[in-house]
C-alpha cells in the first residue's frame, strides 16, 4: 500500500501519462481507416504498360520483386495502385536508398511520362487507388473555409496547423506539407504512405478532399505578422506552449532538488550511524 502511494507520487508520472495519451491518439487514428480498391484501366495502354514494366524491373524489382510480389526489401505492389506509384516516385521516396526509421522524400529521377508508365503497370497488376483526375484536386475559393475545418480535425494533430509537420514515435514524422503539390496532397491521402492513415473516398469523400487541398493551396499565400514563428500555434497556444515548457523546466528543478536533498541526508544517516557504530 504504502510503496503504491509512493509510485503514484512520483515527479515523473505526469510525462508518462501525457507520453500514453499521444500514443494512444495516434493509434487509434491508424486503426480508423482501410483501403479501398477501384476500377481497373482498360486495354489501351498495353504499350504505356511495357514501358513501365521495363523500368520497374530494371529500377525497382530488386526489392519488390520480379512480378511486384514483395521480397524482404520491400513489400508487395499488388493493389497498392498508380496512386501510390505517383505518390512515392514523384516525390523522390521511391526508388528507396537506405532504409531508416522512415523512407524519405529526395529529388525525383524520373519523367512524368515515366513514372505514368510505371503506374500503369502497377496498376495493371492488381487494381486499388488510382492517379486522381486534374479537376479533382483543382483550386476551389468557396471551399476553403470547410477544408480549414477539415484539416484541423484530421490532419493537424499530425502534420501541425499550418502544415509544418511534427514529429512522431520511433524517429517517424509528418514532413511540412507547406510545398507538396496537389496531386500529391490528394495521393498521399488516399494511399496512407508509411505512418499516415489512408483516408479513403468513405472517410473523406472527393469534395471534401478537393476542400483540404483549396484550404492548404491558399494558406500557402497568407502573409506572416512578425515574432518568432512557431508554426503559426497562433497567440493563445504560443503563450501555453510557453507555460508547457517553463513548467517542465520548473519540476525538472523539483526533481532535482528532491533528488539532491535525500541523498545528502541518507549520507548523513548514514555517516551517524558509521560514527556511533566506531564508538
Ligand atoms: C531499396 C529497396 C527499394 C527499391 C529499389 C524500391 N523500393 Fe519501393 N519500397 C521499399 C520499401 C522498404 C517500401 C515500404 C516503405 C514503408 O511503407 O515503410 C516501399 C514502398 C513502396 C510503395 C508503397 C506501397 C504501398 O503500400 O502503398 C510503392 C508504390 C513503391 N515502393 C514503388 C516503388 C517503385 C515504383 C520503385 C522503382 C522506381 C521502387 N519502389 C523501388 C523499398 C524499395
Ligand atoms: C497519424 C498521423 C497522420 C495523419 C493524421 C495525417 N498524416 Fe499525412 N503523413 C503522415 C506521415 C507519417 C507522413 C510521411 C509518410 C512517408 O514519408 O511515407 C505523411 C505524409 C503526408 C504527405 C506527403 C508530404 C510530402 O510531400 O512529403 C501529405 C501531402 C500528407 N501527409 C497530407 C495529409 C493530409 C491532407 C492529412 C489529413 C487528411 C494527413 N496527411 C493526415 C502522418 C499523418
Amino acid at each position: 500500500m504504502k510503496s503504491l502511494s509512493t509510485r503514484r507520487r512520483h515527479p515523473l508520472a505526469a510525462f508518462v501519462v501525457l507520453a500514453l495519451g499521444l500514443a494512444f491518439a495516434g493509434a487509434l487514428f491508424a486503426a480508423f481507416v482501410s483501403p479501398s480498391a477501384s476500377a481497373d484501366t482498360g486495354e489501351s495502354a498495353a504499350q504505356q504498360i511495357a514501358n513501365g514494366k521495363a523500368l520497374y524491373t530494371s529500377s525497382c524489382s530488386s526489392c519488390h520483386g520480379k512480378a511486384a510480389e514483395g521480397t524482404n526489401l520491400g513489400p508487395s505492389l499488388i493493389g497498392v495502385g498508380s496512386a501510390s506509384v505517383d505518390f512515392q516516385v514523384s516525390t523522390g521516396r521511391m526508388p528507396a536508398k537506405q532504409l531508416g526509421a522512415q523512407v524519405e522524400a529526395k529529388p525525383n529521377i524520373f519523367s512524368t511520362q515515366q513514372i505514368q508508365d510505371m503506374a500503369a503497370f502497377i496498376q495493371s497488376l492488381g487494381g486499388g487507388p488510382q492517379i486522381p483526375a486534374p479537376n479533382e484536386f483543382a483550386f476551389d475559393q468557396n471551399a476553403v473555409a470547410l477544408g480549414g475545418q477539415l484539416f484541423r480535425q484530421t490532419c493537424s494533430q499530425c502534420h501541425n496547423f499550418a502544415g509544418q509537420g511534427g514529429a512522431l514515435t520511433d524517429g517517424k514524422f509528418a514532413p511540412k506539407i507547406t510545398g507538396t503539390t496537389p496531386q500529391q496532397i490528394y495521393e498521399a491521402m488516399l494511399t496512407g504512405p508509411q505512418n499516415m492513415p489512408v483516408f479513403n473516398d468513405k472517410v473523406i469523400p472527393p469534395a471534401e478532399k478537393k476542400a483540404i487541398i483549396s484550404y492548404l493551396i491558399s494558406s500557402r499565400n497568407e502573409p506572416n505578422y512578425g515574432g518568432a514563428g512557431l508554426g503559426r500555434l497562433g497567440p493563445v497556444s504560443e503563450g501555453l506552449f510557453i507555460w508547457t515548457i517553463g513548467l517542465i523546466a520548473l519540476l525538472l528543478c523539483a526533481v532535482w532538488i528532491a533528488a539532491h536533498t535525500t541523498k545528502a541526508s541518507a549520507q548523513k544517516v548514514a555517516k551517524a550511524a558509521a560514527g556511533k557504530a566506531g564508538k
